[in-house]
Order: structure tokens, then C-alpha cells, then sequence
């Protein structure tokens, strides 16, 4: 069921929001070369923890760290580990959610180490843009399958492929909830939009291949040819007008 959220959450919602995207900052400041993605994911758990929220994935199925920081093939899930250590030239996906006052705000960028190839830099702008796509379309009377057809066809355009096995969600009080948001599908299908209803919008892309595996530690999502993977993400509410992105530093 879809948790269509009031005036009243939709504020304490943006907090938690806001909480989520300066804690990513946090990270892309820290992501240089020579960072453990151990260290990064305690920076950016004790940021959250001393502007008095938490990381919910800690323990989510068992995930072992409070945040997800993935590295050039890695999609998505990357486990913080002290042996993980950035070197200039990659990127870094860092998938962040902080809950505050009952609420989360989910957001992923992936962040420059130091200069990277043209090869990254291109992949990195069609992630971002066909997040921004599938944003536009998260408009009241619109359906789900319009913000997923508006990334796929961005991706696609650029000859790049969205991942189909993980997906976009809807979030609230859960850090998933309905609806799915699939970043492939057709326009003009699936659940309409209508105004409270909150989701996060979360391109995956991979260079060459929509398929994924999972390595042996259970978790970390890679490519399956060892190219560039691309992940960028924000949780925004349907209003009665444009869509409000709350996982913004400021509001
Ligand atoms: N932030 C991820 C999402 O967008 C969830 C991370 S999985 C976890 O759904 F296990 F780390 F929680
Ligand atoms: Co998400």
C-alpha cells in the first residue's frame, strides 16, 4: 500500500531529507585518494549521529555498515571495508540514508577521486541528467511508468544501460515502501502519481551490460564485465505542483 504522507510528515520528511544530503556531502568532501570506504562510512555515520538521526541500513538484512560506498564497477551495496582504499581516477557511489524523527531521506551520488577518464565523466553526466529526467515527470496525474520510461530513454540515448534488477522505491517511515520504481518501463503505466505520495528516484547505470552480480560477500552489486557503473538518487514527494526533491543540503 502507498503511505500518502500529510502536511504535518511531509515537514518532519524534509528534515530527514535534508540530514541525508548533508551527510552525502560529507562523503564527496572525504572521498580523496588514500580514504578507506571504512573511514567514509564512519564520517558520514557520525555526522548523522551527532545531528541526532541514524543509518537504518546497519543491520537491514544484515548489511554490515551503516552506508553503501561502491567503487567503479561496484553498482550498488559496497560494504565499507578498511582495505577498500580510493586512488585517484575512480569513482565512488555512496549511497546514503539517514533517519531522523521517524522519517528517512535517501540519496546516492557518485563523486569524482581526484580526475577521472572522459569515460567516467560521460557516464557520470547521463546518470545525474536521467535522474533529473525521471524527476521532472514525478508531477500528480502522472503514472510511475512515466519517470521510469524518462531514464531509460535517457540512458539509452547515450548507448548505456539501466540495470533492471534493483529499482527505485517508495519511502516514508519505511526505507521501503510502495511503490516500486523501476528505471525501465513504459510511459503512461503503472500506479499513479498523486500528491504525498514520496519516492526515491535512483538511476543505476552500466557502461555496456544491464546485468549485475552479486560477489561472494553477499552484497556488493558489480558489472559483469568489470566496466564503469554510475548511481545517482534522491527522495522527492509529489505535491500539487512541481516535485519537491527533500534530499537538498537547504530547504
Ligand atoms: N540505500 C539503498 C536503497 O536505496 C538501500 C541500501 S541496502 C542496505 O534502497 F542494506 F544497505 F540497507
Ligand atoms: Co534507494
Amino acid at each position: 500500500m502507498i503511505q500518502i504522507k500529510n502536511p504535518t510528515e511531509l515537514k518532519l520528511m524534509l528534515k530527514a531529507g535534508e540530514l541525508a544530503a548533508q551527510a552525502l556531502a560529507q562523503a564527496g568532501k572525504n572521498a580523496v585518494a588514500g580514504i578507506s570506504t571504512w573511514e567514509l562510512d564512519r564520517i558520514v555515520n557520525d555526522y548523522i549521529v551527532s545531528h541526532g538521526g541514524h543509518s537504518p541500513c546497519k543491520g537491514y538484512g544484515g548489511f554490515p555498515g551503516h552506508n553503501c560506498f561502491s567503487v567503479n564497477e561496484e553498482l550498488i551495496h559496497g560494504i565499507p571495508s578498511k582495505k577498500k582504499i580510493l586512488k585517484e581516477g575512480d569513482i565512488i557511489s555512496c549511497d546514503i540514508v539517514a533517519e531522523l524523527d521517524g522519517f528517512m531521506g535517501d540519496n546516492t551520488k557518485t563523486f569524482r577521486v581526484g580526475k577521472v577518464s572522459e569515460e567516467a565523466e560521460r557516464l557520470m553526466k547521463a546518470t545525474e541528467e536521467a535522474l533529473y529526467k525521471g524527476i521532472e515527470q514525478a508531477v500528480a496525474g502522472n503514472r510511475v511508468g512515466d519517470i521510469s520510461h524518462a531514464v531509460q530513454t535517457h540512458v539509452e540515448s547515450y548507448g548505456y544501460a539501466v540495470v533492471k534488477k534493483f529499482i527505485g522505491h517508495g519511502v516514508g517511515r519505511e526505507m521501503h515502501e510502495d511503490p516500486e520504481v523501476p528505471n525501465y518501463g513504459k510511459a503512461g503505466r503503472g500506479p499513479r502519481l498523486t500528491p504525498g505520495m514520496t519516492i526515491a528516484i535512483e538511476p543505476m547505470v552500466n557502461s555496456h551490460f544491464p546485468e549485475v552480480n552479486i560477489l561472494g560477500d553477499k552484497w556488493t552489486v558489480v558489472t559483469t564485465d568489470g566496466s564503469l557503473s554510475c548511481h545517482f538518487e534522491h527522495t522527492v514527494a509529489i505535491t500539487n505542483s512541481e516535485p519537491l526533491i527533500m534530499t537538498l543540503e537547504h530547504h
